[in-house]
């Protein structure tokens, strides 16, 4: 396959459908766009109570073990495999000063520096920089931590845009809400979860309960570097949403009640995790209300993804048009899956 999508939207073409079937792709797009991106892992205050929290980089894909170390208000992201012989150090959360792996007992403070290590009193060389534990980089927004890999794909623009357009809102106050957490599975490949979030083109059609809260006409996307903004306002012209995707697999969705983060994360290339957290500004009934309602828009468009990932099975389908009015960022997404998959 050739990884192209013309510029004009008007005249483009979208991707072809191997690229969401076959295995090769599957794995490129691991490689050169997953270990690549930054990744949201949460809000600090979710870590607050042990210095020592283990958390794996996208499960069953990139799967990279790590540990998040608290240090006073110094949050680190670690590997969290040991330098010796590679065991995983830290299985579970603690509140320990100092990291201990259990297979030889080579033992490491909050920064990753190996502290001291049995048996290794005759070797040369010893402790050096290398001995230490790797330290990702990372970055937080307003307390919301991301980490990487190698995190290449820059989401400065993003960044840039929450800052100015939620400077009025009381991101403060937001607080993780496990039980209005959830986590679901879907059979199909995580670039068409994606790309129907991209765009609202199928409000109408799939989801006539938002569509009867929503004024579909004021509905706007704008493209940002590595990422997209969607918004609409309300029946009664206030601001409903800002739905934000960032490249390749987070949607930060902003709304009255709080923040609905989903997560995106591939496990095979026709199966998805969408994990869908919920950061809320109250405890309330009516936040719940709210939150179930999404579950329910959650339902209808996996019901459309799943059929599309039978449909692009066909002989009789390899791509498609796209709308040049309401489909900018679903070409905007298959353009930047292009640009790093070449
Ligand atoms: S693998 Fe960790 S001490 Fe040997
Ligand atoms: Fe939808």
């Amino acid at each position: 396959m050739n990884f192209y999508v013309d510029q004009d939207i008007s005249i483009a073409k979208s991707l072809d459908s191997s690229f969401y079937l076959n295995d090769k792709y599957y794995s490129l797009s691991i490689e050169k766009i997953f270990k690549k991106s930054w990744q949201f892992i949460g809000h600090k205050s979710e870590f607050i109570n042990n210095r020592i929290n283990p958390i794996t980089i996208l499960k069953n894909s990139v799967n990279e073990p790590v540990v998040l170390t608290k240090k006073d208000d110094d949050y680190s992201f670690l590997s969290n495999v040991c330098t010796h012989r590679g065991h995983i150090i830290n299985q579970k959360k603690c509140n320990s000063k100092t990291m201990k792996c259990l297979y030889h007992g080579r033992a490491f403070d909050l920064s990753g520096k190996m502290l001291n290590m049995p048996g290794f009193k005759n070797v040369k060389n010893f402790p050096s920089e290398e001995d230490n534990l790797i330290k990702l980089p990372s970055f937080d927004w307003a307390d919301f931590l991301f980490t990487g890999i190698n995190p290449k794909i820059d989401i400065n623009s993003v960044i840039t845009d929450f800052k100015s357009r939620l400077a009025n809102y009381p991101l403060s106050k937001l607080k993780y809400n496990p039980k209005l957490s959830r986590t679901y599975r879907l059979d199909a490949n995580w670039a068409l979860y994606c790309e129907n979030y991209l765009e609202g083109l199928h409000v109408p059609f799939v989801h006539k309960g938002l569509n009867g809260d929503i004024d579909i006409k004021s509905y706007q996307t704008e493209l940002l570097d590595n990422g997209v903004l969607q918004y609409t306002n309300d029946k009664s012209d206030d601001l409903y949403a800002y739905y934000y995707w960032i490249f390749p697999n987070m949607m930060f969705n902003f709304y009255d009640w709080g923040l609905s983060v989903n997560l995106v994360e591939p496990i095979s290339a026709n199966q998805t995790r969408i994990k869908f957290l919920s950061y809320s500004l109250k405890d309330d009934i009516k936040t719940k209300t709210k939150v179930d309602e999404l579950h329910e828009v959650e339902l209808e468009d996996e019901e459309v993804v799943l059929n599309v990932q039978k449909g692009i099975q066909s002989q009789f389908y390899n791509n498609g048009r796209y709308s040049a009015d309401y489909e900018k960022g679903t070409h905007h997404f298959h353009r930047l899956i292009c640009k790093y998959l070449k």
